[in-house]
């Protein structure tokens, strides 16, 4: 008996190694089923000889089984349990129930708690295939509709000149170095020059999208990008200065369409998004504020964080003290501490000799040993959820 629906073309599933868990108490049943599954595009991640506490449960439905195989006879009702538990936290997972005796009575609770599949003794080994074909076309479909919206980091300044492009450029590639499907958006809309900085040349614009909200979806978004050979897809700013003056309307959905498409979006919102601030914060997973170390900057930064960061907004707030000179600074950490309202979580240093070979070689800061590229390197790791320091890489590494 099989309780799901028909089996796909299998040569249109992706048949990349499904993980299986094994629930089956008896040694002999236990071999029996691994040698079912062996030769199949399916690998056992873990077994366990026994019907599990709820505290492995717990730690098992959390790690990415992709099937859970739970052998019914030896206590039905427990295995029932189990079958209950591993359904209702985690969706994604196929419960394959194993039995050679089981009452339609029993067959019917198990499908109710969400069991998928139904393995009879003897085995087949083309009805264990089978059954893991549909598991992939489950993982590929739950897999689809689970898709979240990408993370969305907005780069602005406290003061023009203090180094947003620089940052959220070669923040936004080093993110794609180490984590996956990376957009940067130049939205400073007057004299964006993100795309020229990372040395990629495009025929399109954010005016663009931003003037085309009616047919903008993520196909007609992605024939707008230009791409870096690091593998960052880039959305630039216009070529010309542009007069464009986007709604709130607009920017969001532009920001909604590139959320669907990438797993970061990393935006230049440059030093004066003005009426645009508000829109881009409310979005943004994490804001970094950029200042330099000077009078001007920090009473900038004060105003902006007073404005949009003393409330909820608090808390999605990175402040970034650029072209830090730890020796020379006029101004101690307890006065900046004071201006920012907070310590500031990133101090990129001074790093002239880097951002002069960047301009003048088109090879982005990111992409050479520097310590800049170690803090971008650093800031792209915390962004993308990993925890403690990217390694330093020693000798012939990407970065410092
Ligand atoms: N950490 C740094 N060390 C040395 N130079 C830097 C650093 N960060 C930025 N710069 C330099 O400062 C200048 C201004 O930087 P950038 O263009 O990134 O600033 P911006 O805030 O985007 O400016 P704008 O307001 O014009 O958009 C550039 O020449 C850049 O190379
Ligand atoms: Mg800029």
């Amino acid at each position: 008996m099989v309780m799901s629906t028909s089996i796909r073309d299998t040569e249109s599933v992706s048949m990349s190694a499904l993980s299986v868990f094994l629930f089956v108490p008896d040694n002999e049943r236990r071999h029996a089923i691994a040698k079912a599954l062996s030769g199949t595009q399916a690998h056992i991640g873990g077994e366990l000889a026994a019907y599990p506490r709820i505290d492995d449960l717990a730690q098992i439905s959390g790690a990415d089984y992709d099937v859970i195989v739970v052998d019914l006879d030896p206590d039905p009702e427990a295995a029932l349990d189990v079958v209950e538990n591993v359904c209702a936290a985690n969706a994604a997972v196929t419960v394959m129930i194993y039995a050679a005796h089981a009452s339609s009575e029993m067959l019917v609770r198990c499908m109710r708690a969400g069991a998928r599949e139904f393995l009879s003794e003897p085995l087949q080994p083309g009805a264990v295939a089978e059954a893991l074909v549909r598991a992939s076309v489950r993982r590929e479909e739950v897999g689809r509709t689970k898709k979240t919206a990408g993370k969305l980091f907005v780069f602005a300044g406290a003061k023009g000149g203090c180094g947003v492009t620089t940052l959220a450029t070669n923040f936004a590639l080093s993110l794609a170095k180490e984590a996956g499907k990376v957009l940067l958006v130049d939205l400073d809309l007057h004299l964006g020059d993100a795309a020229l900085s990372l040395g990629v040349a495009s025929k399109f614009s954010a005016a663009d999208a931003l003037e085309n909200t009616s047919r903008l979806d993520l196909d007609f978004l992605s024939a707008m990008l230009a791409k870096h050979q690091a593998g960052l897809s880039v959305l630039a700013g216009a070529d010309a200065v542009s007069n464009v003056h986007p709604t709130k309307d607009a920017v969001g959905r532009l920001l909604q369409v590139a959320r669907e498409g990438f797993d970061y979006v990393v935006v230049d919102a440059g030093a004066k998004p003005a009426d645009l601030s508000e829109t881009l914060f409310e979005a943004a997973t994490a804001v970094y504020l950029v200042t330099q170390l000077g009078i001007p900057d920090l009473r900038n930064a004060n105003r902006l964080i007073a404005r949009y960061f003393s409330g909820p907004g608090a808390r999605k707030l990175e402040v970034v003290l650029n072209r830090f000179q730890a020796r020379s600074a006029e101004i101690d950490d307890a006065a900046i501490t004071k201006a920012l309202t907070q310590p500031a979580k990133w101090k990129v240093p001074n790093d002239f000799p880097a951002a002069r070979k960047a301009q003048n070689s088109g090879v982005p800061i990111a992409m050479e040993p520097s310590p800049i590229a170690r803090v971008m390197r650093e800031m792209a790791w915390a962004a993308s959820g990993q925890t403690g320091k990217p390694e330093r890489k020693k000798k012939f590494g990407l970065f410092g």
